[in-house]
């Protein structure tokens, strides 16, 4: 049996990049990702296709620098962010765009040639690249997935792993689940967020937290699990579930506003930056908009945006197939679940606290993202942390996997129909959440009668878990029976111990130091 020197997990941005950066390295390499169900050719679709901002990276020169963009994503983060994480990550932001650039991404251009630049909410000036208009993330995709395709180099398999295989509590390969085991020196998680453990959602069906499941059944550590973002701008419609459209926040940034049916303004009086600020604050101002008045929606007035058709085809053809135009209509939306800003613990270097197990991209938590994260600052992250996953793999080439599939954990618990999950965590872990509210999400998370979504419960569970722990408001955690203003600094920590496979939490500093049991 081939051994891989890395064998990634996953088919969007973060692995894509570690699979391409791999080969340069000279490691050998396969990506295992689900299959499409329409077409079995090609890996089932990942966030990274529907992200539509863009890359934030500081352009030093023109008006930005890195300290900018660090004190920018520090602010929106409300004081969670790790410092040293915030820095090293927006620092290698240039070479990202290079990295993708260099892989065939045709950003935009503005008239003199230069990288078109927008802005989103938090940030202070222009710093967002972006391809296609609002076609970012569809772009990156369809490059990085045609380099790698067209890289005899590198094996893509279609499959859905199960476990990460351990010797001796470190990670060895993985296996998928017809039981086959694909050997490699260092694993790479690389699946992406959790946004579809909610009824409605900017994320593929796909996104279930997948990745948080693997790490925590292989003894690694997760935190900030609370801090689920939820984009203030997803397209309503009626009854509508599953993935919906998101209607970019670059929109605002070139000038669109958001707005109740009779044209007042949402963020008015919210914040300095009014549309433009944090994410946290405007799905916020949007939920609360809502809940006063009973609407089923707010509104997005983007009609005063110049050459709105030319500049956003994605939300343009996507509202217009709901017979609205946005050209000359408000465009209803609500807040919808987005972006995972906890995850796997990782290190700068993406290792997590198992030997030979490494994580990139929206499954890990490294610090960057605090409890909001700045916006398009996950792409740029994506790839500098696919790229450093190879880096330390690369250090680490001298493990022998056995020959045959080791032990693995399958101590897996009680699932319960996803739709019951999807429900649970609608009605108890929304923007707005409470104690009480929490505690019915798990006690029907955990109401059983279905095996086969072991993962996405347990995944939901340590999601619920995290957001009992911290009775504090913070970022895009908000908690309407809040106790008074906690500690920034204390970060909690989840892993499965005991024979039972029981989630025990800690806390820790944010910038790792381990503080004590819960
Ligand atoms: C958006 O385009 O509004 C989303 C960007 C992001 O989530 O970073």
């Amino acid at each position: 049996m081939d051994v891989d020197d890395l064998v990634v997990v996953g088919a969007g941005v973060a692995g894509l990049t570690a699979a391409l950066h791999a080969v340069e390295r000279g490691l050998s390499v396969s990506v295992v990702a689900a299959a499409d169900a329409r077409d079995g050719s090609v890996p089932a679709a990942t966030s990274t296709a529907y992200a539509q901002g863009g890359m934030a990276a500081f352009a030093p020169g023109r008006g930005d620098s890195l300290d900018a963009h660090v004190a920018d994503t520090l602010t929106a983060a409300a004081g969670h962010a790790d410092l040293a994480a915030v820095r090293s990550i927006l620092a290698d932001g240039p070479a990202a765009v290079d990295f993708v650039a260099g892989h065939g991404l045709a950003f935009d251009r503005d008239p003199s040639g230069d990288l078109a630049r927008t802005r989103e909410g938090g940030h202070a000036v222009r710093r967002i690249v972006h391809a296609g208009g609002d076609a970012t993330g569809a772009h990156l995709h369809a490059a990085l997935w045609s380099a790698v395709r067209h890289d005899p180099r590198i094996r893509v398999r279609r499959a859905v792993v199960r476990d990460v295989a351990m010797v001796d509590g470190r990670a060895v390969g993985v296996v998928d689940a017809d039981g086959q085991f694909l050997p490699a020196r260092s694993v790479v998680l690389a699946t992406g967020g959790l946004g579809a453990l909610w009824t409605s959602t900017t994320n593929p069906p796909s996104s279930v937290g997948s990745g948080v499941a693997l790490a925590l059944r292989a003894g690694a550590t997760v935190a900030d699990l609370e801090f689920v973002q939820f984009h203030p701008t997803m397209l309503f419609t009626p009854g509508a579930g599953g993935r919906c459209l998101l209607i970019t926040e670059a929109l605002r940034g070139e000038g669109a506003r958001l707005v109740h049916a009779d044209g007042a303004s949402i963020t008015a009086g919210v914040h300095p930056l009014g549309d433009l600020a944090p994410r946290d604050v405007v799905a916020s101002a949007a939920h609360h908009a809502m809940v006063s008045t009973g609407a089923p929606c707010v509104f997005l007035d983007a009609r005063d945006v110049p050459d709105l058709a030319r500049r956003f085809p994605t939300v343009t053809t996507g509202v217009r197939a709901t017979g609205i135009d946005p050209v000359r209509d408000l465009i209803p939306v609500v807040p919808g679940a987005h972006y995972h800003c906890g995850g796997v613990l990782t290190d700068l270097r993406a290792r997590t606290d198992v030997p030979g197990l490494l994580a990139a991209g929206e499954v890990a938590r490294t610090g960057l993202h605090g409890a909001n994260r700045l916006a398009s600052n996950s792409l740029t992250e994506a790839v500098v942390m696919g790229v450093r996953a190879v880096e330390t793999a690369s250090e680490d080439l001298s493990v022998t996997p056995p020959a045959a599939v080791p032990q693995v954990r399958h101590d897996r618990g009680p699932g319960t129909p996803a739709a019951v999950i999807r429900a649970a965590m609608t009605a108890g872990a929304g923007i707005d959440r409470d104690a009480v509210a929490l505690e019915n999400a798990l006690a029907a998370i955990d109401s059983g009668g279905s095996a086969d979504t072991a993962d996405m419960a347990l995944v939901a569970r340590a999601v619920v878990t995290a957001a009992l722990l911290r009775t504090e408001s913070r970022g895009c955690h908000r908690r309407s029976d809040a106790v008074a203003s906690g500690d920034a600094d204390a970060t909690f920590t989840l892993r499965l111990d005991g024979a039972g496979g029981e989630l025990t939490a800690s806390t820790m500093s944010r910038d790792h130091a381990p503080v004590a049991a819960v």
